[in-house]
Parts: structure tokens; sequence; C-alpha cells
């Protein structure tokens, strides 16, 4: 699985921060040509971006593409630009706003058509579905087993934000007048339940206030206890709060780490399942919960 702690969104019609982007320590890179772009600029986006991953160095990050939602008029041919010019140097598509698993199985369709015509690998190139509405979130069983190539399952609060009519203008922070609980808290379970049920990612979206790190962190901090496994950056101010948040602390790694070693030591010399280390009981399932810990951990280079 690749590594996608923080998801840094760079505006296609921006040739600059397509430049910068390459030099940034985030885990993926997308390239958007959907809602950072204006509409008079879409076609000179696509090209920006083929180009960008044509010559761009992005050594060690995931390179994706965000390209239009399917039903507007760009969708079709963003995927055919990109993937003709620049096929062999993209990891994933993300497709924004996806409704219906019919959606996903369109672009794979033509991305296997395109495949084939310009003899690229099969299959190889992967999707990332944006959920960014109720009807999204309702059909989201239905989208996670769409598709061999989807890799992830993204929350896009800010679209899901203004479809369901929270009464808010503050992504990623809590509605004003809603003081107990959390108000996502349902919408992230639901995105992961369905992601960890096809053994897909789970990534959360943008926190708008880039100034604000710490509260990037705060908001970060509560999906990345649920389990996610990164969220979307904005701003280069964010990458290595982002790197940090999804990725475990060093204790808690360590920890795992020993959980592991003591637990195969226990059930294969002593062939013992449930057993003390130091005052906690830890048997298979512990064993689990520290693969999980120690997986992201070694993933983050821990
Ligand atoms: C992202 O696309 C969002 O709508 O929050
Ligand atoms: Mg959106």
């Amino acid at each position: 699985m690749r590594s996608r702690r923080s998801c840094l969104a760079v505006p296609g019609s921006n040739p600059r921060f397509l430049e910068k982007a390459q030099g940034l320590p985030a885990d993926e890179v997308f390239l958007d040509l959907e809602d950072s772009v204006a509409p008079l600029a879409k076609d000179e986006a696509r090209k920006n971006v083929a180009a960008a991953l044509r010559g761009g160095d992005w050594t060690g990050k995931t390179r994706v593409v965000r390209v239009n939602d399917v039903t507007t008029r760009w969708a079709y041919r963003d995927v055919i630009e990109v993937v003709e010019g620049a096929g062999d140097r993209l990891d994933c598509v993300m497709l924004p706003k996806v409704q219906s698993p019919a959606q996903v199985t369109w672009l794979d369709t033509l991305l296997t058509q395109i495949e084939q015509a310009m003899g690229l690998p099969v299959g190889r190139i992967g999707i990332e579905a944006q959920i960014e509405d109720a009807r999204g979130l309702v059909e989201i069983d239905a989208i996670a087993a769409s598709s061999p190539r989807l890799e992830t399952l993204v929350f896009g609060p800010a679209d899901f934000m203004a479809s369901i009519n929270m009464r808010t203008l503050v992504v990623g922070e809590q509605p004003p007048g809603y003081t107990e609980g959390d108000a996502y808290h349902y919408i992230l379970m639901r995105i992961l339940m369905a992601a960890r049920s096809r053994g897909l990612q789970a990534i959360d979206g943008p926190y708008l206030q880039i100034k604000d790190v710490d509260g990037f962190r705060r908001v970060a901090g509560r999906s990345a206890a649920l389990g996610f496994d990164g969220k979307w950056v904005l701003h280069p101010g964010q990458i290595e709060a982002a790197n940090e948040v999804y990725a475990p602390s060093q204790e808690d790694y360590d920890h795992a780490e020993l959980v592991l070693d003591a637990y195969d030591y226990y059930t294969t010399v002593e062939r013992r399942g449930a057993v003390m280390l130091g005052d906690e009981m830890i048997d298979e399932a512990s064993r689990k919960m520290a693969l999980v810990v120690a997986a992201k951990g070694r993933a983050a280079g821990l």
C-alpha cells in the first residue's frame, strides 16, 4: 500500500506551484483539474499537468491527477489528455463527487481503453473516489466495490457540507452551534467502514484555515485516531503536521514492536496464547492491533 499521510493539492493552472510541489515532502501530490481551476483555464491546465508529470521529478511521491466529475463536459477530455500524454508517469486518477458505482466503472473502462491504445500495462493506474454528498455516502458500499482499480475513498468536506445544507462557512471545523460531539463522526466512520470492508485506504479532506497549523493538527488528530490513513494538505505548512499526525508516536510504535516480539516468543517457544506483558494482558487480537500500529510506523520510517 502506498503511504498517503499527506496528500498535497496543486492547482493544475499554476505552473509555479506545479514546479514547487516537486520539492515538498508530501507522500502524495494530486494535480488538480477540478475546483481549484477556473472553467476558462481548464484546457491550459490539462496541458500543464501532462507536461509537469512528463518533465518533473516526482521521485518518492504518489502522482495523482484529479479530473472533473462525470457530470461535466470536461471529464472525458481530462482523462484522455492526461493519460495519453503522461499515463506512464501517473499512479492514480482521482474522481470527485462520485455518486454511484457506474461513475467509477465509466472511468475504469475509459482508462482500460487508453491503456490498450497506448500500449500501457492494463489496470496499473488506480482510482481514488471522493465522497462529497449524501448520494455518494448512501451508495458508498457499492462504490467501494465498483472497481479493482480503487485504492482510496476520500472525504470531501467542503462539497459535502454544502450538499447537506450544513449551516457553516468554515471547512473542517464544527458548525457553529454544534457544541457537543463531532458533526463529522458519522460521515467519517461510514467512509472508514466502506473502505476497510474492501481493503481500501480512507483519506480525510482539506482544512481551509491554512495558517492555523494547530487547528489542522487538532482536526487531523481526530480522523487519525479513528484509523484514517492521511489527509489533504493545501499548503506546505500543513505537510509536516500531516506526516506526523498520521504516523504513530515513537512511543506507541516501540510498544507495538515490543508486543509483536513478546507475543511471538510466548506463542512459539512457550506455546501460550494469552500472556502478561508488564501489567497488560495480550492475546492474538492484541497482536493484530500492534500490527496496525507497527505497519504505520514502519511505513513512516520510525
Ligand atoms: C474537496 O474536494 C472538498 O469538497 O472538500
Ligand atoms: Mg470537492
